[in-house]
């Protein structure tokens, strides 16, 4: 099963059931995901069942030899539930419990929510476990979407309190991890501590990063809940469920581990409400790669855009070619099935614009066209990369607690870790360096480079892992607010950065947050990058050498046996170092001091490559993005080609032509939003 769709016969006449089945095996369709929104449908009033409807979808589906994925329907608790049990209804951080009338109007801590699921979901999973046209399950959908808040409800604040209390034990070691001594916020029990709701000021932050964490935990929880059902009803089908990229409410780490495999919903032109701008290439593939490192193995994308997008307001409309890239773009950065969102567009209800394969009429047009196209001509080949990961010698340390803790106290209005993390990963992306990324206690050995951004929060074990790392080789990069703070989220009595500064030979005096205006850096020039300098790709003209800018922050180094790379070029700290470089063991760690501009950032990680022996997979224009999956006998590039122009890079000629467009006395002329893929034998 390498394509699907996403399916809801129940927004459609039977009639037309077999007419959609037949036109998507005609496209080369051979998995549908069903069922997810359906709970009303399958139990229309309490204690009784409807599964007929849904056999009968399942069974005009494997007449076309299309199998299904059905999703537990928890994200949308029926009417007549919400009736009985209003206290279902998730309760805003301002104390309003929100109504009936979207979905995921549940809270995941409520035992009573809990009770009906703990009846349905053995139900149905026991009715569909001997069907063979059922595959595998997604658990709900989408956890933490449209959960906006979280929930504040009295089930959740207990459940707060028993998590804090397995946390810390006692009352009086909370108290002395929160420093709650500040404003006289001692705790005498675990149930006066409340919920993150308005209060005069701001929270202790070390009460908002453990409300973060318990929130993601009960996200976890929710979903092992489920998963532990349907593995014991039916121990033979996969178990799955749709991540949203870079989301913030759970560790997706941590909901990675009880699945099977990921999946991903996947829309590279949606257009957020008020944003007026979608996503940049590396920034759909830093949303990729993060997605393929909560398990460091390959995923479906359960929802791949198959056109327009909106609710209220709507995105452009796909461009001919760009489902066809998209989808490529997909298998390059490790996806094994793609499962279009969705088949039809609906007539009624919230997505009437969130546009399917199909468009309203339900007759099959240009997008149907691309799409069968690219099923057509990606099926042969895809067992052979199935499973396969880019071999990458780089990775970028992102972590769910370093992004919680800045965003609970960002020191700059405008500093975002994962906006800093895909800055630093848009510089290799853009180099065609293929990245990993990793959690903080993943094994760093296999890599030549880690850069870990903004590593705000350190324990003593992750110092050591991280200088241990160094020694044996490793190449590290730290940057600005390293070891500040400890896993409480309470400052480390030291100097920065604490039990680093030997492995960077260097300790931080000062620092200056940059509410005035960015600050200039320049290159020393006796540490130039060995090689000629590239300009980043698409740069208008080459910045002279102290045009580079530190943004944001900038801490003021002294130098205790590193060296510098380059120096502030302004301000009272003219002069002093902002990068670094220091060799520790067998390896080297380097410091940034700052947030980089994007053209230091690309210097810097020009140097770095250099240094490390990194070599780029290809040379490409700007906006051509080369993507690598090793597999065991072959290596397989795909070429994406994302604007609207044409494009011709040259290729080495271990690398030969395996679909898309063709290679020419080495060279390759890649039409706008073309694609090629090119295999070489390892
Ligand atoms: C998400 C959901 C889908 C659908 C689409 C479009 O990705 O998982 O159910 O709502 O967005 O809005
Ligand atoms: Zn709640």
């Amino acid at each position: 099963m390498h394509f699907g769709v996403d399916y809801y016969p129940e927004h459609w006449p039977r009639e037309r059931w077999a007419t959609d089945a037949s036109l998507m095996r005609e496209a080369g369709i051979e998995v549908v995901r069903m069922a997810e929104f359906a709970w009303a449908k399958m139990e229309p009033a309490p204690g009784r069942y409807d599964f007929d409807w849904l056999d009968e979808a399942i069974e005009v589906l494997s007449k076309e030899g299309i199998k299904t994925v059905l999703g537990t329907p928890t994200a949308t608790p029926p009417a007549w539930m919400i009736e009985r049990h209003p206290e279902i209804l998730p309760v805003r951080q301002d104390g309003v419990r929100v109504g009936f009338g979207g979905r995921h109007h549940d809270c995941q801590s409520s035992e009573t929510y809990r009770g009906y699921i703990r009846r349905f979901v053995p139900i149905m999973a026991q009715h569909f476990r001997d069907n063979g046209g059922v595959v595998g399950w997604q658990v709900d959908n989408e956890l933490g979407n449209s959960h906006q808040q979280l929930c504040y409800c009295d089930s959740c604040h207990r459940a707060f309190h028993s998590w804090l209390e397995k946390r810390y034990g006692s009352i009086d070691a909370l108290n002395e991890a929160w420093g709650t001594v500040f404003w006289s916020q001692s705790y005498d029990s675990f149930e006066q501590i409340p919920t993150p709701s308005p209060t005069p000021n701001s929270h202790n932050p070390s009460l908002l990063l453990d409300w973060r964490r318990f929130t993601s935990d009960l996200i976890v929880d929710f979903l092992r809940f489920q998963v532990e059902i349907l593995r014991n009803e039916c121990p033979k089908h996969f178990v799955t469920h749709n991540f949203m990229g870079f989301y913030d409410k759970t560790d997706y780490y941590d909901l990675a581990r009880d699945l099977d495999f990921i999946s991903v919903s996947y829309y590279p032109r949606i257009f957020i409400e008020g944003e007026r701008l979608a996503p940049s290439m590396t920034d759909l593939a830093a949303t990729l790669d993060l997605m393929r490192g909560t398990k460091q193995r390959s995923f479906w994308i359960m929802e791949q855009q198959a056109g327009p997008t909106g609710w209220e307001t709507l995105g452009s409309t796909p461009r001919p070619g760009q489902l066809r890239l998209w989808t490529c773009q997909s298998v390059a950065h490790g996806a094994d099935t793609i499962v279009y969102f969705r088949w039809r567009t609906c007539l009624f209800g919230t997505e009437q614009y969130w546009h399917g394969i199909l468009p309203h009429s339900g007759e099959p047009g240009r997008r149907y066209d691309e799409i069968r196209t690219t099923i057509r001509e990606l099926t042969p080949h895809m067992p052979k990369w199935e499973g396969a990961l880019p071999g990458s010698e780089v990775a970028i340390l992102y972590s769910y607690d370093q992004r919680w803790a800045l965003q609970i106290q960002p020191h700059h209005p405008d500093l975002g870790y994962a906006r800093q993390i895909r800055v630093y990963y848009g510089a290799f992306c853009r180099a065609n360096v293929p990245v990993d990324f990793v959690s903080d206690d993943a094994d760093l050995s296999c890599y030549k480079l880690v850069i870990a951004p903004l590593l705000f929060l350190t324990t003593p074990e992750l110092s050591d892992r991280l200088k241990d790392y160094v020694s044996q080789g490793g190449s590290l990069v730290l940057t600005m607010r390293t070891a500040v703070k400890d896993w409480n989220n309470r400052v480390v009595p030291r100097t920065l950065p604490g039990d680093l500064s030997e492995l960077l030979g260097l300790t931080i005096t000062d620092y200056d947050c940059l509410r005035d205006g960015d600050q200039k850096i320049r290159w020393d020039a006796n540490q130039a990058p060995t090689g000629a300098y590239q300009a980043p790709k698409g740069a208008s003209s080459v910045p002279t050498d102290d045009s580079f800018k530190a943004l944001k922050w900038c801490d003021i180094i002294t130098l205790d046996g590193a060296e510098s790379l380059a120096t502030y070029a302004s301000e009272y700290y003219e002069g002093s170092p902002a990068i670094t470089r220091n060799t520790f063991g067998k390896g080297t760690a380097y410091y940034i001091a700052t947030e980089p501009d994007t053209p230091l950032t690309e210097r810097t990680v020009q140097y770095l490559l250099e240094q490390t022996g990194i070599v780029p997979i290809l040379e490409t224009p700007v906006d051509v993005e080369v993507v690598r999956r090793r597999a065991k006998k072959s290596e397989y590039l795909f070429i994406l080609n994302h604007s609207a122009v044409s494009a011709e890079i040259s290729v080495p000629s271990q690398w030969k032509h395996l679909l898309g467009e063709k290679l020419k006395d080495g060279r390759l002329a890649l039409e706008p939003f073309g694609v090629a893929v090119l295999e070489a034998q390892l």
